[in-house]
């Protein structure tokens, strides 16, 4: 059984299914209308969402499928004390399919962990959102024909920004990608997205403040809201509130075809003004986030139809390095932090330093 975590349990050439899926969905919608009928995706968000639960939810509604869930940890047994396992284990006595989204990192990986069906990650903290990634590929493969050859920049919360973590991910496996990466240094991408992504496949990247010095050499501007929710004091979220609100003089700068992404809720980081900037690709993405999670839905239900259908490889995740459970995760959004049964559980990242890769959450840990 399939499940979706990161962007890494899909290959390049199931990416490409998925978006020539997503092509004939918007060309032919009729095609499609009851490929789902008496099947039901599970929607389990224990944190807000507006897009993404809609949006899962339309996509299986227009696949003629049905839909349960519940939009908060309140309203669900976590309220009680349930963990993710049992949950999903009950879950999949109702359900074909699930679609998580967790305040708690890995959260999504131990209900895949323990699942009768598949499992889609809508979000585990500030770790990833693959499926903001599948939309976020679907648009610029939609604005621009390629996902390839491109300087990408990633302008504001890049160390808790979720779907900034998973759309490195993803693009890190095309040729010719460029990151420039635009934050405060308090805000900067984690260090094992650094290290085990950009450093390990040689992708080059530069890490700076200004998007104003940034933006003539950029092809795709990707933006960001400061994720209030994930910082531990609230002083410092008001401190770097406002670091960067892209104006349209801003955009004076930029490339004609610089398209201009944001996963949404936009809090105030793109003035309204720049909405009516034909570079403004934000409302579009909205829209393909609908159509591939149909694809997905569809691909992890082995219901995609034919021409489209073709038997691909599944990924080979490596997890050949032993797990051990001697060392502590350090992360305070990891889940091991409120299951207190799951054990904590790391596989060696770098045998030269020590260093430990929580599996959960992906926190280094030093063995020391
Ligand atoms: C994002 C998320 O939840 O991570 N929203 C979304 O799913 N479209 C971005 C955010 O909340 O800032």
């Amino acid at each position: 059984m399939r499940h979706l975590i990161d962007p890494m349990d899909l290959t390049v050439e199931e990416i490409d299914q998925l978006l020539a899926v997503g092509d004939d969905i918007i060309q032919h919608p009729h095609k499609y209308a009851a490929i789902c009928k008496g099947k039901k995706l599970a929607t389990l968000f224990y944190e807000p969402s507006t897009r993404t639960r809609l949006s899962f939810e339309s996509a299986m509604l227009e696949l003629g499928g049905s839909v349960i869930g519940f939009s908060s940890a309140d309203s669900s047994s976590a309220a009680k004390g349930e963990s993710v396992a049992d949950t999903i284990r009950v879950i999949g006595c109702f359900a074909d399919i699930a679609a998580m989204r967790h305040p708690k990192e890995g959260a999504p990986m131990v209900a895949a962990m323990n699942s009768p069906i598949p499992v889609i990650n809508a979000g585990d903290g500030g770790h990833q959102h693959p499926t903001q990634t599948l939309t976020d590929l679907m648009t610029i493969h939609r604005l621009k024909g390629r996902l390839d050859n491109m300087t990408v920049g990633l302008c504001g919360d890049l160390k808790f920004g979720r779907t900034v973590h998973s759309l490195i991910l993803a693009l890190s496996r095309y040729m010719g990608i460029r990151f420039v990466l635009i934050s405060p240094d308090e805000l900067k991408v984690p260090d094992y997205i650094k290290e085990e992504v950009l450093d390990k496949n040689h992708i080059p990247y530069t890490e700076v403040h200004s998007l104003d010095d940034a933006m003539p050499q950029l092809d795709l501007l990707y933006m960001t809201r400061i994720q209030r929710e994930r910082f531990a004091s609230e002083e410092e979220y008001q401190r770097l509130k406002d670091s960067y609100i892209l104006t349209p003089k801003q955009l004076e700068k930029a490339k004609p075809d610089m398209y201009i992404l944001h996963p949404l809720p936009r809090v105030n980081e793109i003035a309204v003004a720049v909405d009516s900037d034909p570079r403004a690709a934000y409302f579009t993405q909205v829209f393909c986030g609908k159509i591939i999670r149909m694809a997905l839905i569809m691909k992890l239900l082995d219901l995609i139809p034919e021409p489209f259908n073709q038997e691909l490889p599944a990924p080979e995740r490596d997890t050949s390095a032993p797990v051990v459970h001697h060392l502590h995760c350090t992360n305070p959004r990891c889940i091991t932090t409120i299951e207190q049964e799951l054990p904590q559980s790391f596989r060696l990242a770098d045998e030269a330093t020590k260093t430990y890769r929580c599996i959960y959450c992906e926190t280094l840990v030093q063995d020391k």
